[in-house]
């Protein structure tokens, strides 16, 4: 910083607190940079990070091809609107579509994963011409005012005076519940397959069977909100691809422009159709340098077999990593929830002592690992090593907490 900033040499985190709205919880250090899964603080530790920035990091940090392609795009266009063709926008979706389900063929890129499900939202009751929208219990959506109304629990913060649609909330892994809430007057139903927010929890393959047969029979489209599950942290390009399921409308963010902003909305042809000039839009969405990230990402996991990598790590993770605090471990590829024996944000905290970032989740029990999809597996063995540093709880330590 030079001397024009009379802030220079102070505290960011006491910065921020005093410039910005306090709506988020801040851990106590700041990243200065990043290299592969390590961030270097503006004190010089250096941390191995399993979050990923909320599951965006999908290449880690300086992944050459990515900062290659976003360096060269932004010197050669940083930016043009949807009023005009570009022929690196028209590379993205289709590589993008490409990785995708066959049936879903066309593509509307946004900016953020709320922005892609509210978008994905208004296209079902357009469509069907129906106003209900089933959700999941424990599902997280986004805060947006449609995506916020599909969320869990979202009423604590939600603020709008009203829904846009009616809600209602399927009980998580309940069959029987979903073959009796969907029907011919619900316009969509919107799911992820594995529940990132809700602590990595994987819904089960019974369950979204029944929401897609379900949902193919009464003319309801069925959203697969992949924000969090998808490109590749799954092991697959989607998680749904794991169990053989092609929802209606797929909708991307997060790890898509492994930290470039953008976001996308996946849907079939016949759902396209409904829409003309003027009925959707954005301003960014797929801006040139967004769309030079997405196709550096997607072909970094093809050239670099990671999907291959996640099942590995998984295993590992899987393998070595239930001990100490860990009673369980749910979760797909690399979104997984370490289930503990006690509050997970006292486990969060310990192995921040041992340099290694991990996240909560809104189960109090849950940890999630949010690793980026090039994690390697002497990573593993220092996560393994320092979860065998904490002793399980016993009885005693559980009744005097
Ligand atoms: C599954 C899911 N959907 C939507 C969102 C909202 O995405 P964004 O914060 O980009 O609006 C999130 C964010 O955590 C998410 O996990």
């Amino acid at each position: 910083m030079t001397a024009q900033n009379p802030h220079a040499g102070t505290d960011a985190r006491a910065r921020e607190a005093r410039t910005t709205l306090s709506v988020y919880g801040q851990l106590p250090f700041v990243p200065e940079r990043a290299a592969g899964c390590d961030i270097i603080t503006s004190d010089g530790r250096h941390i191995l990070d399993l979050y990923g920035g909320h599951a965006v990091a999908a290449l880690g940090y300086g992944h050459p091809r990515l900062v290659g392609a976003v360096s060269e795009q932004s010197t050669r266009l940083l930016f043009q609107s949807n009023a005009v063709a570009l022929e690196v926008r028209a590379r993205a979706a289709e590589k993008l579509l490409g990785v995708a389900p066959d049936a879903l063929s066309r593509v509307f890129f946004v900016n953020s994963g709320a922005e892609a499900n509210e978008n994905a939202l208004r296209m079902a009751c357009v469509v069907t011409r129906r106003s209900k929208v089933l959700a999941v219990t424990h599902g997280f959506h986004g805060r947006t005012a449609a995506a916020g109304a599909v969320t869990w629990n979202s009423s604590k913060w939600y603020g709008f005076p009203a829904r846009p649609f009616d809600v209602d909330f399927i009980p998580r892994d309940d069959c029987e519940a979903a073959e009796r809430m969907i029907g011919r007057d619900v316009a969509a139903v919107i799911v992820e397959p594995v529940q990132g927010v809700a602590g990595a929890y994987d819904l089960s393959a019974e369950f979204l069977e029944t929401l897609r047969r379900r949902t193919q029979h009464d003319g309801v489209l069925m959203i697969a909100d992949e924000v969090q599950s998808g490109i590749g942290r799954c092991g697959r390009f989607f998680a749904m691809q794991a169990h053989g399921i092609v929802p209606d409308i797929i909708t991307s963010a997060k790890a898509l422009g492994g930290g470039i902003p953008c976001a996308a909305v996946l849907v079939r042809d016949d759902i396209a159709a409904h829409f003309g000039p003027g009925d959707l839009g954005s301003t960014f969405g797929g801006g040139p340098v967004a769309a030079a990230a997405i196709v550096a990402v997607i072909e970094s996991i093809e050239r670099e077999d990671l999907l291959q990598n996640v099942r590995d790590r998984e295993a590992e993770i899987r393998n070595r990593c239930l001990r100490g605090p860990v009673k369980k471990i749910q979760g797909m590829g690399l979104l997984l929830g370490l289930v503990c024996d006690r509050p997970a944000v006292e486990v969060r905290n310990a192995l921040l002592e041992h340099d290694i970032l991990t996240g909560t989740s809104a189960d109090p029990e849950v940890l999630r690992i949010l690793a980026p999809l090039v994690l390697e597996s002497r990573h593993v063995e220092h996560l393994a090593d320092a979860l065998g540093t904490l002793a399980p709880a016993t009885d005693n330590t559980r009744k005097t907490r």
